[in-house]
């Protein structure tokens, strides 16, 4: 069936044709929030880079996670500012952890809130990499202690789901096999299994303050040529027991969101970074795009790649939006 026979532009007529037959629908239930936590209270501090992102004291983020689910969104993923940084990242697995404060505030106000942790030590140590540095390399397997450790102290004090972002190999196995030795067989790991050494973390981290002070992450995150390397990641991750595998960042890799989507029957995240949010506000706040269009264009896009979830900057204006339609 050809023209004038079949003509696309019939069920384009109006937007109740459209709704009919929209194939990609963008909800609140997609959508993961960032949170970055620092000591103190009622400290708000803006980010300049992620206009409208701010790190946040516990009581404030407590504030902020209520608000984010009273919006539909059913999770926020933490990021810590610890009070020190040093060689081994002690305060990211430490009981009294800006994080594992955080943890217990939030479950304790807002329990229904799935509240994800993202295991890395970049925020931790005092050279800014994600894992521990012996002779100028970062030593994957002594990471590997430290990042089941920092896991385990989340579980205890009471994360819903652990997400590791270090990229060193086998950290999924070790976090597995520490929560189940102790107890917590039914905490899910999230693994960003395919993240790609990338320039739009940029903004992140100017936030996180964990920019490394020497070198830079490429012999620990992937290649940003390297589409079926992603796959032999997202394999690993799988084997080793990851629950849900994310791809990162999301807008310049749709095509590795897509070929997981297709090769795995296992929850895709895609995280939608800072640098990607960056762009879109700095543009709108030129005038030089429309910020709520895009924002939903990129998200839907995201979705329509193959992502389940999104981890997203814009989760709240997003899910504002969807509630007003
Ligand atoms: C920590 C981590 C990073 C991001 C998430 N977890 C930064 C990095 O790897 O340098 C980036 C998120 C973003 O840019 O929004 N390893």
């Amino acid at each position: 069936m050809y023209f004038p026979a079949y003509r696309p532009r019939r069920l384009r007529k109006n937007e109740t044709l459209r709704r009919m037959v929209r194939e990609t629908k963008v909800s609140a239930d997609d959508f993961i929030y960032p949170l970055f936590v620092t000591h103190g209270r009622r400290v708000r501090k803006e980010i300049r880079s992620m206009p409208g992102i701010a790190q946040l004291s516990i009581d404030l983020a407590v504030k902020e996670a209520k608000e984010v689910f009273q919006l539909g969104v059913p999770a926020v993923i933490l990021f810590g500012i610890p009070k020190r940084k040093d060689l081994r990242g002690s305060e990211a697995y430490a009981r009294s952890g800006i994080i594992q404060q955080a943890i217990r505030a939030i479950k304790d106000k807002i329990p229904e809130l799935a509240v994800i942790t993202d295991v890395c030590l970049c925020e931790y140590t005092s050279h800014g990499h994600c894992g521990m540095v012996i002779q100028g390399q970062v030593d994957n397997d002594a990471t590997l202690k430290l990042l089941a450790k920092m896991s385990l102290s989340h579980a205890e004090a009471g994360a819903d789901i652990v997400a590791p972002s270090d990229m060193m190999d086998g950290r999924v196995q070790a976090i597995r096999e520490a929560l189940d030795q102790s107890g917590f067989e039914d905490i899910p790991i999230m693994s960003y299994a395919a993240k790609h050494a990338s320039g739009f973390y940029g903004p992140f981290r100017e936030a996180a303050e964990s920019t490394p002070q020497f070198g830079d992450r490429r012999s620990y995150q992937m290649d940003p040529a390297n589409a079926r390397e992603a796959m032999r990641e997202v394999w690993l991750d799988v084997q080793e027991g990851a629950d849900i595998i994310m791809v990162k960042p999301a807008l310049p890799y749709l095509d590795i969101i897509r070929a997981v989507r297709e090769e795995f029957n296992i929850p895709v995240g895609a995280y939608n970074v800072s640098g990607e949010y960056a762009m879109i506000k700095a543009a709108a706040q030129r005038g030089w795009l429309e910020e709520e269009r895009v924002m939903m264009e990129v998200l839907t896009a995201i979705k329509r790649a193959g992502a389940d979830l999104i981890l997203t900057y814009f989760a709240k204006d997003a899910a504002r939006l969807l509630g007003r339609q």
